[in-house]
């Protein structure tokens, strides 16, 4: 007893130590630096051309290319495989690992469940090798006009662009590729690694990767989130260049991480994009979860070191990958455009869930609201003020002590009854379930995971034992199916006892957060199902809870309802499961900013679900900074206030009338906007392509967009810039390409390809439609969008020089995984000559195409159409009615009139032309 006490006090005191530290801010020491990191030292000491590889023994094997790799100075060496495999839409996937039959001490992990199925099956079966450069080179096909080639001495692999004669990506172009092979421990060595405190015992030793890819033609590189940063990547090494970490990839719980820093927080994705005007996009991905830093060079790196041995074309960008353990396990791809590259990444990777309608609109979301009364008065405000929302959350103080899927009965004692009356105005509940189990033997979950030895273990092969908010607490291993399904299976309504159907989840801490770990997380040495090492998952570990998780909300009811669950972590693939957010910023207006390069990097990689918790979720926001957190954050994939529980309370009334106004009117422009959301949340569902996107993915040849992270396209209709300032009277509002735009609020034109001094109000941040797209809106406010569901559109036709425009529109029930067999509505609206055309872009009609909607288009709006019109003609009903002016918006009294066709009540489901007249 007395041990045990001493115990608790110990950790007690260990937590309090890490917290007091924490309430400082952002204490870098905490956390390693490269200089601190072996691995990390070590690579970056490198000089290029220092690791001659020679690949012999190059042949087509099993329709893959094969070869060998040795370094030149030690030919008896053991040699590296290389395995070269060619997919479709000109995807490479570079694998290189130790060789089986030469038993390395243990097998290095290779990251399960990443790679979709569908892209294993999609490998092109190889022919042939043809010989390059007299016999130096080997190449083979990768696309139409597309080679892979691989020199042999020293080793290199690069792509090349056929019709050019140009590459367009390598690697090892500048010698510096290491592999550490796994070897027996010899009594000399000592491979512990100590950190403050800790102390990593290693025990396979050295283990780590490094070497260089080149991207060609490239004016930038973007990507490897998550960090705040600016969307292009600053070099981090070179002449001219302050020297600085490399970007770090390591899932951490950094609390109170600051707004500009390469150091990596709580998500990693291990794929670069770059872009060009000349060339245009192509992109990098290295399928690896231990800890990951990578440079990005200056031109002019090299020089000071080495002669580079190859003479490369001088424009590109060098970037250099370091990684403590894993395989080479890496993509290539092509492009040529930003889109393309999209395509291919989420070939490999799979494309992001298509989520729930409700899941798209606002989410009220605080540490924590306090129990059922709080609930239903913040629910009932938000009807009080007809202020639209759709979801309220609880955070962990709604269980009874930190135990997940428990209810504190004090609190909550009808759980069932608070989420049925949320669900009788179409509103959801998210209830937080974190990975850390609380070590209490009276708590079925941890009595359960104990008994079937579900932990992942310390070093020593018992359960790992780590402080988190429950206090003692340890950790499911989800990396092992068995534990995934057994987790799942949690949610199941008789498990998961007070949950209900209109109830969804959200997992915090999963990087996993251990306040008393090394860096707040797991220890490198701890251990996994099939032996592996936290060091190999780490990066993964968020992933796979973030997956068994979703998996339990299909499998809860009868499998036909779409998961909601947030993550903090993530890591590639991390969207077939659901949204995520940039965890714990604050409120400053510094963070306002960096919520959009960040949010546009997560697109970037897949990620197109992701937000910032609106308001900043420590300290306490001025007024005026929530309003324009709102502004912003309603055009955000993922909406949601959030704050921490020692801040004031900050629900859109507490600020005065005014206050809530500009509030309401910023999630009213987002209620307006979910049929247009939603579309394009479907395409990011089949294309990869993200709902927001930096300008340069719709104006790849625009320079002058490349390096822009204040503004950002919602889809390739609407750009939005946001106010980062406080007090701002104007805003400087590049508006590319040579179309118009029109001002989303007040209709007026503005011509492309200029940058504007525009004068900004409280009301609005600037937001504009581009001309020659359609943009369909749903303008009747109700108290969720659950109740939208039947409402009439409005579609918003801006007409570009040739008085002509298109956009789409898709629906379907919402919430089902019908629409996978075909159940919904895609239209294709085109605007020429006058005529607006609908046409039907689902597959032809079958018995499986079982959506249907009834709901009708109450109003088109023309904007740039001269007013002379008088009436319209809508077929084929044949009916004619007159064209007036009408209000661009019902939000304010003082929308201005524009040209406008009211009632043409056509069904948004059916084919119809409408003829301005
Ligand atoms: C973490 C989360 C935050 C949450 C808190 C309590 O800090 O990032 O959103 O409110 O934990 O669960």
């Amino acid at each position: 007893m007395r041990i045990k006490t001493l115990r608790f006090l110990f950790l007690f005191f260990l937590f309090l130590c890490s917290h007091l530290t924490f309430v400082l801010s952002w204490k870098k020491e905490e956390f390693r630096t490269c200089q601190q990191t072996p691995f990390c030292k070590r690579a970056r000491s490198r000089i290029p051309g220092s690791s001659s590889l020679i690949a012999t023994d190059v042949t087509i094997s099993d329709g893959d290319l094969t070869a060998k790799l040795t370094p030149k100075s030690e030919p008896q060496a053991k040699p590296l495989i290389l395995t070269l495999s060619v997919h479709q839409h000109g995807i490479l996937r570079l694998k290189i690992d130790e060789d089986p039959s030469l038993s390395p001490p243990k097998k290095r992990f290779e990251v399960p469940d990443v790679v979709v199925p569908e892209f294993t099956s999609s490998k092109l079966w190889l022919p042939r090798l043809s010989v390059e450069d007299n016999g130096l080179a080997s190449s083979v096909y990768l696309s139409d006009g597309h080679t892979a080639v691989i020199r042999h001495d020293p080793f290199e692999l690069f792509v090349r662009d056929d019709n050019s004669g140009q590459r367009v990506i390598s690697l090892n172009s500048h010698g510096l590729f290491d592999f550490e092979q796994l070897k027996e421990k010899s009594e000399d060595d000592n491979w512990e690694e100590t950190f403050r405190s800790h102390t990593d015992r290693r025990p396979y030793g050295p283990q780590s990767i490094s070497f260089d890819v080149s991207f060609y033609g490239a004016d930038f590189v973007y990507g490897i989130p998550e960090r705040a940063t600016s969307l292009a990547l600053r070099p981090t090494r070179g002449p001219n260049v302050e020297e600085s970490e490399p970007y770090r990839l390591f899932n951490l719980d950094v609390f109170e991480y600051i707004h500009d820093s390469p150091f990596g927080l709580y998500g990693s994705i291990p794929f670069m994009v770059s872009h060009g005007k000349t060339r245009g996009s192509s992109g990098f991905f290295w399928l690896n979860a231990a800890e990951m830093q990578i440079d990005v060079l200056a031109p002019g790196w090299e020089a000071e070191s080495a002669e580079s041995h190859i003479a490369l074309p001088s424009h590109r960008i060098d970037t250099f990958w370091m990684s403590e353990a894993g395989v080479v396990d890496t993509f290539f791809f092509i492009g040529p455009s930003p889109k393309d590259v999209l395509q291919q990444y989420t070939a490999v990777t799979g494309t992001p869930a298509m989520p729930q309608m409700f899941s798209i609109a606002y989410h009220q979301c605080r540490w924590n609201y306090r129990d059922e009364e709080d609930v239903e008065h913040v629910d009932s405000k938000f009807d009080e003020l007809d202020i639209p929302y759709d979801v309220l959350w609880l955070d962990i103080e709604h269980t009874n002590g930190k135990r997940y899927f428990t209810w504190d009965r004090t609190l909550f004692p009808h759980p069932e009854e608070m989420q049925k009356k949320l669900a009788d105005k179409g509103r959801h509940m998210v209830t937080i379930v974190d990975p850390h189990i609380k070590r209490d033997d009276d708590f079925y979950l941890h009595k359960e995971a104990l008994k079937k030895g579900y932990y992942v273990k310390d070093s020593s092969g018992k359960d790992f034992d780590g402080w988190c908010w429950p206090g003692s607490s340890s950790y499911p291993d989800t990396l092992n199916p068995e534990i995934r399904s057994w987790w799942a299976d949690k949610f199941s309504y008789q498990n998961y006892v007070g949950s209900t159907p209109s109830l969804y989840i959200w997992n915090d801490m999963n990087e996993p957060s251990v306040f008393n770990g090394p860096e707040v997380t797991m220890p490198r040495d701890a251990l996994h199902y099939g032996g592996v090492e936290h060091r190999e998952v780490h990066n993964a570990y968020g992933y796979y809870f973030h997956m068994a998780t979703a998996d339990g909300l299909v499998k809860r009811g009868d499998g036909n309802d779409r998961p909601f669950v947030l993550s903090r972590a993530l890591f590639a693939g991390s969207q077939r499961y659901g949204a995520v957010w940039t965890g714990d910023n604050t409120a400053e207006w510094d963070h306002l900013r960096v919520s959009i390069p960040m949010i546009l990097t997560l697109g970037l990689t897949g990620m197109s679900f992701s937000g910032a918790d609106v308001g900043g979720f420590f300290g306490n926001p001025e007024p005026e900074l929530l309003v324009r957190w709102y502004q912003l954050g309603a055009y955000y994939p993922f909406f949601r206030g959030h704050a921490h529980h020692d801040t004031k309370r900050r629900e859109p009334w507490l600020f005065g009338e005014r206050n809530t106004e500009l509030i309401k009117d910023a999630i009213h422009v987002r209620y307006a906007l979910l049929p247009y959301f939603y579309t394009l949340f479907r395409e990011a569902n089949t294309t990869g392509v993200p709902v927001v996107r930096p300008l340069w993915m719709e104006f790849p040849s625009d320079e002058a967009t490349f390096s822009n992270d204040e503004a950002f396209m919602v889809g390739s209709s609407l750009l939005v810039q946001g106010i980062y300032t406080e007090r701002a009277k104007h805003a400087s509002v590049y508006l590319p390409g040579k179309e118009s735009w029109y001002d989303l609020r007040t209709g007026t034109v503005y011509k492309g390809g200029v940058t504007y001094k525009l004068e900004v109000t409280e009301e609005s941040i600037p937001a504009f439609q581009r001309a020659g797209t359609i943009v369909a809106r749903k303008d009747r406010f109700r108290r969720s969008s659950t109740q939208m569901a039947n409402d009439p559109y409005t579609l918003v036709i801006a007409l570009n020089s040739s008085q002509a425009a298109e956009g789409e529109l898709y629906i379907d029930d919402g919430s089902s995984f019908k629409f996978l067999q075909g159940a919904y509505i895609h239209r294709r609206f085109i605007f020429s000559n006058g005529k607006l055309i609908s046409i039907d872009l689902a597959p032809a009609s079958g018995s499986n195409r079982h959506y249907s909607s009834d709901a009708f288009i109450e109003r088109i709006i023309l904007l740039g159409q001269a007013s002379g019109s008088k009436s319209a003609l809508i077929e084929p009903s044949n009916q004619k009615i007159d064209i007036e002016l009408g209000p661009l918006w019902f939000l304010r009294a003082r929308a201005p009139a524009v040209v406008t066709v009211r009632k043409p009540n056509v069904r948004v489901a059916e084919d119809w032309t409408i003829t301005v007249i």
